[in-house]
This record gives structure tokens, sequence and C-alpha cells, in this order.
């Protein structure tokens, strides 16, 4: 990551990789948007998401991606459309979920595990969301069936046999729970982690996302919305590594 994004400095001094906006301007070969087009989408490496105005290719790049953002949410929400529903969608995609089948998605209350829960759900299979503690009616109330809290003792025995597994938290949490779950899988079932390999910045996903979201099968959430002054806080809170779904901040209200 810091090959790719500077290695002693981020080489764009203003950071931040997703963004939800309002086209101001377009270059007169642009075909996919036009002047006043609502688009949500990545930066990807090129960065500069937290700024009044971002410069963007319509062609998918490493530099980004941008689709029509979803008309049934606000812009932070597309936010945590963008980035949890693009690894979500990526991750399970290689899950090739059947209905009736069990799914377990290890860090539910995670902003790309709120959405794996739905997608999977949508899907038709059997749910079964981790979680801590604070979080097991919020899972239950996006639609998991069965909820495990891994931070709870005598919780591996709740573990069933899956046939797909998404850790939506990454590899560098873990817990007991998480390496008994990898023990817990059907003969043919698939462990997938939102970690195997680079995020995928493709526009024709985050339409997918689009068009579940405005069927209301899917709902992204945010944690908390800060304003741009308040953005320190913002990543100290982020860091922390407990917040429910994406944490956003406002640039400009104007939008
Ligand atoms: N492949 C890629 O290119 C790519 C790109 C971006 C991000 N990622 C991955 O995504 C991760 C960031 O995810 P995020 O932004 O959604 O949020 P996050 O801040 O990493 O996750 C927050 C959630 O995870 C839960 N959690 C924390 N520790 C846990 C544990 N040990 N077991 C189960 N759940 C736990 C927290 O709830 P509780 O504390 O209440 O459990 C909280 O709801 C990165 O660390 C990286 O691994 C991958």
């Amino acid at each position: 990551m810091r090959f790719m994004i500077g290695v002693l400095k981020p080489r764009n001094e203003i950071i931040g990789e997703v963004l939800s906006g309002i086209i101001e301007q377009i270059g007169s070969r642009i075909e996919r948007f036009k002047v006043g087009d609502r688009v949500y989408g990545l930066t990807g490496f090129s960065l500069g998401a937290y700024a009044d105005y971002k410069c963007m290719n319509e062609k998918d790049s490493k530099k980004g991606c941008l689709a029509i953002k979803p008309g049934n949410i606000s812009f932070e929400e597309a936010t945590a459309a963008a980035y949890g529903g693009l690894l979500a969608f990526q991750f399970l995609e290689k899950g090739n979920i059947q209905p009736h089948q069990k799914v377990l998605i290890y860090g539910a209350s995670s902003t790309s595990g709120i959405i794996a829960v739905q997608l999977a759900k949508h899907l038709g299979a059997e749910v079964t969301a981790v979680c801590s503690t604070k979080h097991i009616e919020f899972v239950k109330s996006i639609g998991a069936d069965k909820v495990v809290d891994y931070t709870r003792q005598g919780s591996l025995s709740q573990l069933e046999t899956y046939d797909v597994i998404l850790d939506s938290v990454g590899k560098a949490r873990t817990s007991d729970l998480k390496e008994a779950a990898k023990k817990s899988l059907s003969k043919e079932g698939k462990y997938l982690s939102i970690d195997d390999g680079p995020l995928i910045l493709s526009s024709d996903r985050l339409a997918r996302i689009k068009e579940l979201i405005e069927q209301n099968k899917i709902k992204p959430i945010n944690d908390s919305c800060y304003s741009f002054d308040q953005i320190v806080d913002a990543h100290k809170y982020a860091e922390l590594g407990h917040k429910r779904g994406n944490v956003a901040i406002t640039v400009n209200t104007e939008t």
C-alpha cells in the first residue's frame, strides 16, 4: 500500500478514498455523466476525496470508479454503499451462493459485513452473523437468521457446517471463534476474506449495488457522520476498530 500511495507520505496530500457528490463540470468527450448527476465511487490510489472538488476519469482504472448513486439514500449513506458494497459484492460473488445454503458472515457489524448479511439473505441463504454482544440486536435487524457472539465463552458450540464463510473484518482481526469457523465448512464449502486480493474498482458493480438499494433489498449503514472540522476525531474514532458500519465526513453541506 505504501508503495502505491507514497513511501514516506501520501503522494496526494489530500487523502480520502471514498466519495459521493454532484458532477459540476464534464469534459467534451464524457458520455456516461452530465452536469448535475449525483454520483458515488472510489478514488483508488489517486485519493483526494476529502475536498470540495475531485477530478475523475469516467472509465474505471486504478485511479477510481464512479457511478450514479442510489436515489433513495443520502450522500453520506452512499459512501457506506460504495466502500462496503464493493467489498461485500466482490468477495461474496466468489462464493456463488445458492438458495438455502448456510452462510456465515464473520464481522457482520463492519461496513462490508452489514452489506454482506443483506446480500446473502437476498440470494436466499440462511445467514449466521458473527459480532460482539453490543451488535446482536442490530445484526438481527438487518436480517441475520442466527447470531453468534465471538466475545462470549462457549459460543464455539453454536457453530454449524457452512457452505460459505466470509471474513468481513480482514485478516488482522481474529478470535477463537474465527479460527474454529475455518474448520466448520462443508466438503465443497468456501472460506473467503475481504483481504483475499485488492479491491476491484468497478462501476458495473456500483450499478448493481444501486439497483438492490433502490429495490430496498440492501441498506447501507453509517455509524456516524462528522463535519469536515471534526475530521481528526472521525479518524480517531474509526481507528478504534469498533464502529458499526461506516464513518462519513460531510465536506460540503450545500450538496
Ligand atoms: N481487499 C481490500 O483491498 C480491502 C480494502 C479496504 C479494506 N479492506 C479490509 O477491511 C478492513 C476494514 O473494514 P471496515 O472499515 O468495515 O471496518 P473496521 O473498522 O475494520 O471494522 C469494524 C467492525 O468490526 C468489528 N470487529 C472488530 N474486531 C473484530 C473481531 N476480532 N472479530 C469480529 N468483529 C470485529 C467491530 O465490532 P465489535 O468490535 O463490536 O466486534 C466493528 O463493527 C480492513 O482492515 C481491511 O482488512 C480490504
